[in-house]
C-alpha cells in the first residue's frame, strides 16, 4: 500500500501570528509542499485561533489540488465550518486551551455518542473521518465502534522514546488492530527524518501526518527540500 505523505502547515501560520502579519503565508507553503510531492495538506483550526486562521482552510481549499485533512476539536462551531467548506476529511482531535500541541489521543470512551453524531454528520456531508487516538488496544476498539473511516495514531510517545520498544510495538499493534477492525490507519505526531522509519515501515499505515520539523527544517532547507528530505526517509523505511 503507498503511504501518504501529508503536510501540516500550521506552523507557518504560527509564525506569522506571531506578528500577526500576513507573512509567511501557509497557503503560498501549502502550495509549494503539493508541488514537491505531498500527497495532502493538514491543518488544525484551534477554537482559540492561535494559528491557523478560517481565511486560511477556505483558501486552501479554494487553490489546493491535493485532498484537505482539516483537523478539529469536535465541537459545534467547528462542525458547522466543517459542513459549510467540505475539507476531503475531518481528523477529530482532543483540545485544551493551555496546551502546547495535542498532547494527547481523543478519550473515545467519554461521551461516545457525541463523536458517534459528529461522524454520521460528516459523513452525511461526504467527508471522511479519522479519530487521532494512542496506540492502546480498548481505544482502538472503541473508535471502531463509532463508525469514523479511519484512526489516527499517536506517535508521540514513540518520538520521545524511540529507543523504548514497547513504543513502536503498540503502534505495530494499533495498526494491526485498526486494520483488522477495517478501519485506515494513519499516524501522526512528533514524526522526523530520523524517526520516521520504523513507523514507515508498518505496513497497515497508510498515511504520516507531519508539520513540526518540516517547517523547522524548512528555515534552512527551504520546504520544498523539506518535503521532499522526508519523503525519502518515508520510503527507505518503508
Ligand atoms: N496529527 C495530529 C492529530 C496533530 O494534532 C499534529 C500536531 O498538530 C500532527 C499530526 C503533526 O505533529 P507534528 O507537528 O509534531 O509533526
Amino acid at each position: 500500500m503507498f503511504l501518504r505523505l501529508c503536510i501540516n502547515i500550521d506552523h507557518v501560520a504560527t509564525l506569522r501570528q506571531a506578528r500577526k502579519a500576513d507573512e509567511p503565508d501557509p497557503i503560498a507553503a501549502a502550495r509549494l509542499c503539493e508541488e514537491a510531492g505531498a500527497d495532502g495538506i493538514t491543518a488544525h483550526l484551534r477554537e482559540d485561533r492561535r494559528h491557523v486562521q478560517d481565511a486560511d482552510v477556505d483558501g486552501m481549499l479554494r487553490v489546493l489540488k491535493k485532498p484537505f485533512n482539516l483537523e478539529m476539536a469536535c465541537t459545534e462551531e467547528m462542525l458547522l465550518i466543517a459542513e459549510r467548506l467540505l475539507p476531503h476529511q475531518v481528523t477529530l482531535v482532543p483540545e485544551k486551551r493551555e496546551e502546547i500541541t495535542t498532547e494527547g489521543g481523543l478519550d473515545v470512551t467519554r461521551e461516545p455518542e457525541e463523536l458517534t453524531a459528529a461522524i454520521a454528520r460528516l459523513k452525511k456531508a461526504g467527508i471522511r473521518t479519522s479519530l487521532f487516538v494512542d496506540p492502546v488496544p480498548m481505544i482502538v476498539e472503541r473508535s471502531a465502534w463509532l463508525g469514523a473511516d479511519a484512526i489516527e495514531l499517536h506517535t508521540g510517545t514513540y518520538a520521545h522514546h524511540p529507543d523504548d520498544p514497547r513504543t513502536i510495538g503498540a503502534l505495530r499493534e494499533g495498526a494491526r488492530q485498526a486494520a483488522a477492525l477495517h478501519l485506515a490507519v494513519h499516524a501522526g505526531h512528533g514524526l522526523t527524518v530520523k524517526n520516521v522509519g520504523l513507523v514507515a515501515a508498518i505496513v497497515e499505515i497508510e498515511e504520516l501526518n507531519i508539520g513540526h520539523t518540516i517547517v523547522s527544517n524548512a528555515i534552512f532547507e527551504g520546504i520544498a527540500n523539506s518535503v521532499r528530505a522526508m519523503r525519502r526517509a518515508m520510503d527507505a523505511g518503508r
